[in-house]
């Protein structure tokens, strides 16, 4: 079966509007090089999604915002809404992020929470789970992934699980350029898809120090359909030539 690919663009708190502006008309004119069966998704922070979504309009890359609330509206100040993306055509949300876990009280409830309003919203959401270090020392590697997974989407029938996206984002790879092997990262993401019932064309994204060099490795795995990238993401120029490279296997 073929799991559909995806790339996605995790600027987190990088680029005002104006640099998101700029990145885009360089990237963007680089699409036509780009191959066709590789869905694009970029999620610069709220600020630059109004100029983003202006931007790509009419190009077939997709949005997506780095995290939401799970209500709809009410006194939660500084959060967002997914009617508030929804209006500027934001299609995914990265829930569950471990900088989010780490630095801003996420937890598996509020993940879950949040993937249900996703899901009844119409926004796809691309939830991350990924090991300590010390977890992966300690041999829980497995079991925590798996019980992240379960625990996001408790309550989410087996017949939605096809429209979500789950990234394995090994915490001690996050940022470090001390990848996960690509092997090794396929053996723990074919333990999450065979986790849950109705995962089977779920695509499940590597993320973690991914760059152009080493992405036509984590193509060539069967339980990899793509990648979250976050530094490597930041020059459109290297961004563009990372999707190249990720398309090169079947
Ligand atoms: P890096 O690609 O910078 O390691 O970040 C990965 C990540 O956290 C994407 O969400």
């Amino acid at each position: 079966m073929s799991v559909r690919r995806l790339v996605v663009a995790n600027w987190k708190m990088n680029k005002t509007a104006a640099e998101t502006a700029e990145y885009l008309d360089i990237f963007l004119a680089q699409l036509p090089s780009l191959p066709s069966d590789v869905e694009i998704v970029l999620a610069p922070p709220f600020t630059s999604i109004a100029r983003a979504a202006s931007k790509i309009k009419g190009f077939g890359v997709r949005l997506g915002a780095q995290t939401m609330h799970w209500e709809l509206r009410g006194a939660y100040t500084g959060e967002i809404s997914a009617p508030m993306l929804l209006e500027f055509g934001v299609s995914h949300v990265i829930l569950g992020h471990s900088e989010r876990r780490a630095y801003c009280d996420e937890t598996d409830r509020t993940v879950n929470l949040k993937v249900h309003t996703a899901l009844q919203q119409g926004i796809v959401p691309i939830v991350a789970v990924g090991e300590t270090l010390a977890q992966r020392r300690a041999g829980i590697t497995d079991d925590h992934v798996v019980a992240q997974t379960k625990a996001a989407f408790d309550g989410v029938s087996a017949g939605a699980l096809p429209g979500v996206v789950i990234a394995y984002e090994p915490i001690w790879a996050i940022g470090t350029g001390e990848n996960c092997d690509p092997v090794e990262a396929n053996r723990v993401m074919a333990t999450i898809r065979s986790s849950l019932q109705g995962l089977d064309e779920t695509p499940i994204l590597y993320g973690g120090s991914m760059n152009t060099d080493n992405v036509g490795a984590y193509a060539a795995q069967p339980d990899i359909n793509g990648g979250l990238i976050g530094g490597a993401s930041l020059d459109p120029n290297g961004f563009a030539q990372l999707i190249r490279s990720a398309a090169v296997s079947p």
